[in-house]
């Protein structure tokens, strides 16, 4: 099993996507049985290309002429090109008249060795996927995509963004229907705008290289920074320090009912009088944004009142 994941991945390594990738996988379908294994490369002349496939899968073929995978056709100049890059070499299966037993039978594989057969061309553009929290859940390539069936957002997902997420994410769904909330379900933004499901390196499955901050401020380029007085939480631990990403009850998506409540979590509070125009014994407190506007950061005032 080693050796046939160090293949795998000198394999994507190879530039470009070869029919050779095509043999790798049909390698990976007969891993099951031994003898098969030690086979490192099939034989050519075990592709007999989509033409014949059509004799029988007539509807698959016809239905797959304006698939992306087609481009693998062009590529491979037709030969042993599209159906058999997945479904690994044809012939026997051909000869067997359908013996299903002779074809990797995609649809009833295992998790795993479906996306293995998915990132062998896939793995330059999603390389983080088997340490995904997906992977480890044991979602794969086809929960979210059907090859054959799926095809909204041109992604070959099997329903489109929310739904498609909220069949599992049914908190989030929860989240998203909340008061205040980033508009997902009014097609505003996408789940997929601050999350790669296919697995990153931060916890969350954010999109970003660097700190958290950078998934929000592509879009709110305002608040981004940097400024001459930094409001210490918003660099140091990030917007969700004080904001809530998907949906909340509060204005502002903010974290806590009031806006003094969440500046007195870390500021202590304010005493009556001085500059904060309390009058002393007054319970009522003027909303601290009123007069620190710049809440975010300021280039004027250290206070970030301007
Ligand atoms: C001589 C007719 C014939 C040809 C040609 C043929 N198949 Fe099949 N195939 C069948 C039959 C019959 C079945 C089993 C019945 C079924 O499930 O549709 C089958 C089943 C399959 C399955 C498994 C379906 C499952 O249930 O998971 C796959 C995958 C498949 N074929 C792929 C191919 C590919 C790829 C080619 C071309 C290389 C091809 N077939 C050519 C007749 C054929
Ligand atoms: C990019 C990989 C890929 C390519 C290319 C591909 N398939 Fe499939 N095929 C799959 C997967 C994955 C499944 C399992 C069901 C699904 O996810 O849609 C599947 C399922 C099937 C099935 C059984 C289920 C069904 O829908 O009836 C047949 C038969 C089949 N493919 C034949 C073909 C033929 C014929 C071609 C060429 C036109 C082809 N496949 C090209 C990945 C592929
Ligand atoms: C033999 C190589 C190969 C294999 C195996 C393969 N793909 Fe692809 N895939 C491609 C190519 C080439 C494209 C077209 C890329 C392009 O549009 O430039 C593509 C396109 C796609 C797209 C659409 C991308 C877009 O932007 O429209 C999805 C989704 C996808 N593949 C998913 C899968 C899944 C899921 C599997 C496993 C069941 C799989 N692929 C297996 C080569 C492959
Ligand atoms: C949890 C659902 C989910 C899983 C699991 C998943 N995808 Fe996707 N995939 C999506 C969504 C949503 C998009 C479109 C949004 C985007 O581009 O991120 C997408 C886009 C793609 C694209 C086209 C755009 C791009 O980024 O290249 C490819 C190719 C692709 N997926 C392949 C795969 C492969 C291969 C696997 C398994 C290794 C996989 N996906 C697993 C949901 C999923
Ligand atoms: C505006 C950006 C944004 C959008 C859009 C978004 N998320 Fe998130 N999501 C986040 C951030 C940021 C976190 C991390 C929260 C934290 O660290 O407290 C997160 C966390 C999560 C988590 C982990 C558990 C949790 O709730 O903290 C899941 C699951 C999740 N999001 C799913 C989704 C789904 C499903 C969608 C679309 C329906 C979606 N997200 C849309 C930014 C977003
Ligand atoms: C087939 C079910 C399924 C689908 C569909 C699905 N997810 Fe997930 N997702 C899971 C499971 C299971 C986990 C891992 C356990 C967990 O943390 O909830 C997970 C984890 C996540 C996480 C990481 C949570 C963390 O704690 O790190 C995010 C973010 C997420 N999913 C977003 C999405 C988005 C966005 C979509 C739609 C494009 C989606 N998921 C579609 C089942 C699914
Ligand atoms: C220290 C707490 C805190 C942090 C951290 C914080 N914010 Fe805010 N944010 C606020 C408060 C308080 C408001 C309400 C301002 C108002 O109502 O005028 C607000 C309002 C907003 C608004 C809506 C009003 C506007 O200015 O357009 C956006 C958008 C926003 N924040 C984005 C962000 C982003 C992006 C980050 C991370 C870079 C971030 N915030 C970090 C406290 C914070
Ligand atoms: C893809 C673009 C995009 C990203 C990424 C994004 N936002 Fe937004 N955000 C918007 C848009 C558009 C609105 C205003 C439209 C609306 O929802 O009414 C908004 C509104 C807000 C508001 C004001 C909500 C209100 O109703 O008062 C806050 C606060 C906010 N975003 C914070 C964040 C935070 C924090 C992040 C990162 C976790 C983030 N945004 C990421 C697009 C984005
Ligand atoms: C997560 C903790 C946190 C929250 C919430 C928070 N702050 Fe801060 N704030 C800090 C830290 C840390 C500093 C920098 C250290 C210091 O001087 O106290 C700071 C600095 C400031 C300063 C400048 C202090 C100076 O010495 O010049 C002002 C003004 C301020 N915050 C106002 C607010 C207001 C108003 C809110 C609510 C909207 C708020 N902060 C919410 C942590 C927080
Ligand atoms: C009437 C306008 C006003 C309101 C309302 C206000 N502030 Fe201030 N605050 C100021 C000004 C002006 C300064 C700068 C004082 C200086 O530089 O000496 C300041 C300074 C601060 C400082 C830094 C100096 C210190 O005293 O520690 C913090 C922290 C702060 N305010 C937090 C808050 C919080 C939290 C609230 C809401 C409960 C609030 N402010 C409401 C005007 C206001």
């Amino acid at each position: 099993m080693k050796r046939f994941v160090l293949y795998f991945a000198l394999i994507a390594l190879l530039p470009g996507l070869s029919t050779r990738a095509g043999f790798l996988f049909a390698a990976g379908a007969k891993q099951q049985t031994a003898v098969a294994q030690k086979v490192a490369a099939p034989n050519p002349a075990d592709f007999i290309g989509s033409e014949v496939c059509a004799t029988c899968h007539a509807d698959l073929v016809k239905k797959f002429g304006d698939n992306p995978h087609q481009k693998l056709a062009l590529k491979n100049h037709g030969t042993g090109a599209t159906c058999e890059s997945c479904h690994g070499p044809g012939k026997a299966h051909v000869e067997g008249g359908g013996d299903v037993t002779k074809i990797k039978q995609l649809a009833k594989m295992p998790t795993k060795a479906v996306d293995e057969t998915c990132l062998g061309c896939h793995a330059g553009t999603h390389p983080n996927f088997l340490r995904s929290p997906h992977a480890k859940a044991g979602v794969g390539c086809t929960s979210c995509h059907s090859v054959h069936a799926g095809d909204t957002e041109g992604k070959l997902l099997k329903a489109s963004q929310p739904k498609l997420c909220y069949q599992c994410h049914a908190d989030q769904k929860a989240q998203f229907n909340m008061p205040i909330h980033h508009k997902v379900n009014e097609g505003l933004l996408k789940c997929s705008d601050c999350h790669d499901v296919h697995g990153t390196f931060l916890a969350n499955n954010l999109k970003s290289t660097e700190d958290q901050n950078q998934v929000c401020t592509k879009c709110h380029t305002d608040v981004r920074g940097p400024f001459v007085f930094e409001h210490a939480p918003v660099r140091a631990e990030g917007c969700v320090t004080c904001h809530t990403p998907h949906g909340s009850q509060n204005p502002r998506l903010l974290n806590a009912p009031s806006i003094a409540t969440l500046c007195n979590q870390c500021h202590s509070p304010l005493s009556a009088g001085g500059v904060h125009g309390l009058d002393p014994g007054s319970t009522t407190v003027t909303p601290c944004i009123t007069c620190h506007t710049m809440i975010h950061g300021s280039n004027a005032s250290q206070a970030f009142v301007r």
